[in-house]
């Protein structure tokens, strides 16, 4: 790995200004999305689409598209990383691959009955997963630099608890909705417990949270981009899948919100 950055890159400076562009590049990429949104759902699960290209296994789409989220920061780790012996920057690291630890090689394999992917939804995963991954690594693996005592900072500690209840929601949630299927289902029922009483989304706003608290304690344009990206996808899915119980259940909890609890 550090032959191929040393041939990609003619100076630390370059690479750590290409670091920075992809940050802005994802920012720009999630306001376009945002635009997008508003007239597509994202395709897959219950709202899957054929004109994304054929149907890849969910679990084998799940495991293949997260894969590099998870391996491209292992390898990343294992090259000279300058930055890894700081404290705050361990801690980001540990956040991050906590988080794909568990989605990359156990979600996939907890999954009931889910809808096949769309290959074009699965390969645009895939390469987002890539991107971010080198990403949000090696920025911190090798280039971020945190004040002295950063992490009693209360961005710092704020941040990180939020990732935790974020990480923690999104687990629970997850769980609730697998454990409406028995073994060979594929329907849908109403989503009881845990923060679904008050929201539709339930496990997308404990994935937001996750990522808005990582990029407090993270402070960067690169782990920044990364929560907006993840804001932008995760509450248009809630929305569309607010609309969806809707119209599906007549007695869906009227007092349920799509988002925010309460709000929205
Ligand atoms: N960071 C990011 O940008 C990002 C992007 C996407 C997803 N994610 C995370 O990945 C995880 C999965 O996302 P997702 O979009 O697949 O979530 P989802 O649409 O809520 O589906 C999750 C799983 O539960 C099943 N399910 C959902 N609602 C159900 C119901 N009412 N009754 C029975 N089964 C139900 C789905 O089956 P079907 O497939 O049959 O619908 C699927 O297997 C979430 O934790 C999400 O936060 C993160």
């Amino acid at each position: 790995m550090d032959s191929f950055l040393a041939a990609m890159f003619s100076s630390e400076q370059q690479e750590r200004y290409c670091l920075d562009c992809m940050g802005y590049f994802l920012m720009f990429t999630a306001a376009c999305t945002f635009f997008t949104l508003l007239f597509e759902n994202v395709p897959y699960g219950r709202h899957a689409s054929s004109k994304y290209g054929f149907p890849v296994h969910v679990k084998l789409a799940w495991f293949v598209q997260e894969l590099p989220a998870l391996a491209v920061p292992l390898c990343l780790l294992r090259t000279s990383a300058a930055k890894t012996a700081q404290l705050p920057n361990a801690l980001l690291i540990a956040m991050y691959c906590t988080h794909y630890v568990q989605r990359c090689l156990i979600y996939p394999f907890l999954i009931r009955g889910g809808k096949a992917t769309p290959v074009g939804s699965c390969a645009l995963a895939f390469v987002f997963c890539v991107y971010n991954g080198y990403m949000q690594i090696r920025y911190l693996s090798h280039y971020a630099e945190y004040p002295t005592g950063w992490v009693t900072h209360p961005c710092f500690i704020t941040g990180s608890a939020l990732w935790l209840v974020g990480w923690l929601v999104n687990l629970h949630s997850d769980h609730i909705l697998r454990t409406l299927r028995k073994p060979g289902e594929t329907g849908y029922q109403i989503p009881r417990g845990g923060v679904f009483e008050y929201v539709s989304g339930a496990n997308f706003l404990g994935e937001i949270t996750e990522w808005a608290g990582f990029a407090l304690a993270g402070c960067s344009v690169h782990s920044t981009s990364f929560s907006i990206f993840t804001l932008v996808v995760l509450a248009s899915r809630a929305v569309a899948h607010h609309r969806w119980y809707i119209n599906k259940f007549e007695d869906y909890p009227k007092s349920r919100k799509a988002l925010i609890p309460f709000v929205f």
